[in-house]
């Protein structure tokens, strides 16, 4: 592998492949809020951000974000559920759980400045290498590559081989010796890769690189799609005059950092309430990552009862001061 390397690097560079898409990203590249006002915070939250949510999402949901915490320092006044506040709707919430710690660090250990060391940025809490090497390329304009799923896509079509992450890291690496754009190399890969060489359906017709790339125009079989789980589940409204029951340590498999409404899954609690009028209030459909559930929502009228350590009562007016991720609200709503 080790000589093909050297092949696919030189074939790269013999067609021009940095010059070329630097010059197509120049004519199209995306105007995105975050390229137009570079910060480094904004460049560590936004990656962190569009980790596993779209451009469009991360774009509506930033200005209410950066309302409350416009860079690093103002976490430093702020707990953590003020954060998962601002962050609920964006789901996956380990993400903001370790930004917001290893903002916390920043501001302790680094007064307030992000490393440019790739080793010191992966000791912080949520930096892995993608991470690490976009803070790098993209935030301080130096010599690393953020390799994600897209980007490995392209170079593994034009070479028709299926590499690692770090192959193709080698390969970037070598083509760019004597260049110094890294953030717009970086940039300019993420915004061809999904635009044109696309995962399921590459517009081979409109690519730059279709007279040397190994796979134009070839057959291709769309990927197969992550299997979709079905599931019924029940919601109860659990509600005295003024309170509702939230539970601790849920049986719900997600958002494992916040408190629940208790489910149809928290069977021993709900043992109290087996011979209790309940009333199905409406039922949607949720999807969270491959999981399609249908959801019902019970109302039942209960007394308050504390007996139970994994129960907490919260009064109706202080709902709106936690952090409830976007399911909960629907069904409180
Ligand atoms: N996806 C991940 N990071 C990105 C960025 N900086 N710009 C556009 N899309 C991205």
């Amino acid at each position: 592998m080790k000589s093909n390397i050297i092949q696919f690097s030189n074939l790269l560079h013999d067609n021009q492949f940095y010059e070329t898409i630097l010059s197509w990203f120049k004519q199209n590249q995306r105007n995105l809020y975050w390229r137009e006002n570079r910060k480094i915070y904004l460049t560590y939250l936004t990656e962190v951000m569009l980790q596993q949510t779209t451009v469009s999402t991360v774009q509506n949901k930033l200005p209410t974000i950066l309302k409350e915490f416009p860079d690093f320092k103002s976490f430093k006044s702020k707990k953590i559920d003020d954060f998962l506040k601002c962050w609920s709707g964006l789901g996956y919430y380990n993400r903001a759980i370790n930004f917001y710690k290893s903002v916390s660090i920043i501001n302790k250990k680094f007064k307030g400045i992000l490393p440019e060391d790739k080793n010191e940025l992966l000791n912080l809490p949520g930096i892995g290498e993608y991470t690490a090497n976009a803070i790098v390329a993209i935030g301080y304009n130096k010599r690393a590559f953020p390799i994600d799923v897209n980007v490995k896509r392209l170079i593994s079509r034009l070479i028709k081989e299926s590499l690692t992450d770090q192959q193709v890291s080698e390969i970037l690496n070598k083509i760019t010796l004597k260049k110094r754009n890294f953030r717009k190399f970086a940039e300019s890969m993420m915004d061809y890769s999904s635009s044109i060489c696309k995962k399921n359906y590459p517009q081979c017709q409109e690519c730059i690189f279709q007279s040397y790339c190994k796979s134009a125009f070839k057959k291709f079989i769309p990927l197969k799609k992550k299997k979709i789980l079905s599931k019924n589940i029940n919601f109860y409204l659990i509600e005295t005059k003024n309170k509702i029951c939230f539970v601790k340590n849920p049986k719900f498999q997600f958002y494992k950092n916040f408190i629940h409404l208790p489910s149809s899954l928290d069977k021993e609690l709900l043992s109290k309430y087996k011979k209790d009028k309940k009333i199905l209030k409406f039922s949607f459909k949720y999807s969270i990552t491959n999981y399609r559930f249908k959801i019902n929502v019970f109302e039942i009228l209960s007394k308050e009862f504390d007996n139970n350590p994994d129960i907490i009562w919260i009064k109706k007016s202080e709902i709106s001061k936690i952090p409830i991720p976007t399911l909960f609200k629907k069904i409180l709503n």
